[in-house]
């Protein structure tokens, strides 16, 4: 038992010095960060305004304390972050309830009770949607905002957003075309689709 022990633990020592020594390089046996922002109370103004420049990785494999997560929001806005003042409280409050390294984050069940619009939240990041679209800004695409005052009062809006998804194309804002997500699943395409009409 022990010279298993001592061989676990120099295994340990051992990868350790090598992780220092790539600095960046995720050691093998670790599980990925998570490619998406946790589920809860201000995930998706976080994910608007923080998953425009780098992925949601560089928040998922980083802990800090509140105080140093306020320091991290105002750098990345002297970087260039587009968060308005009234907006810094909200985000600090997700980031220091979720990726507190002096805090474990609040249970599952309460997140999924604040958030009813997480899964959709989850499909913008997993399928890049958010690199050409905000909720209040026009980027490449659209502003979903301005995609909900357009259609919010058609019945048949859901459906026709969703086969817009799925099949891309262009001339309804302008020549740029939307590529096709055609690996999305109905389900998906359908809360998606009802997720950018309720951004009103
Ligand atoms: C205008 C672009 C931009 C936006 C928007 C942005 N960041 Fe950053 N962020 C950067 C740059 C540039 C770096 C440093 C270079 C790098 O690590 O890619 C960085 C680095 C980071 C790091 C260090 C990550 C690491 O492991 O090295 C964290 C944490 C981070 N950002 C969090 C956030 C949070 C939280 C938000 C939203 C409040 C945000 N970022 C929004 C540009 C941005
Ligand atoms: C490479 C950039 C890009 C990506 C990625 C992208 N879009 Fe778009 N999107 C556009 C452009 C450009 C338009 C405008 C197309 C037009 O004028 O017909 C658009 C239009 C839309 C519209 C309005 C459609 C209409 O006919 O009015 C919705 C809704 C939409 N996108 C949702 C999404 C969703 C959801 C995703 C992720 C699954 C996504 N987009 C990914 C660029 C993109």
């Amino acid at each position: 038992m022990k010279g298993r022990f001592d061989r676990a633990f120099r295994l340990v020592t051992g990868l350790t010095l090598i992780i220092a020594a790539q600095a960046n390089a995720p050691a093998q046996d670790e599980p990925p960060p998570a490619k998406t922002l946790a589920p809860g109370k201000g995930v998706e103004l976080t994910t608007a305004r923080c998953v425009l420049c780098h992925d949601a990785t560089h928040i998922t494999r980083t802990k800090l304390s509140r105080g140093e997560w306020e320091f991290n929001i105002k750098n990345m806005i002297e970087r260039g972050a587009p968060i308005a003042p009234a907006e810094i409280a909200p985000i600090l409050e997700y980031l220091a309830a979720y990726y507190n390294r002096e805090a474990a984050p609040p249970p599952p069940a309460a997140a999924t009770t604040t958030a009813e619009g997480d899964p959709a939240a989850k499909l913008l990041n997993a399928n890049a949607c958010l690199a050409c679209h905000q909720t209040d800004k026009r980027v490449v695409g659209p502003s979903f905002r301005e995609v909900a005052a357009k259609y919010g009062a058609n019945s048949s809006a859901a459906t026709t957003l969703a086969a817009k998804i799925k099949q891309g194309g262009s001339g309804v804002w302008g020549p740029v075309p939307m590529p096709p997500n055609a690996g999305l699943s109905d389900a998906d395409l359908q809360q998606l689709a009802s997720w950018v009409l309720r951004q009103k």
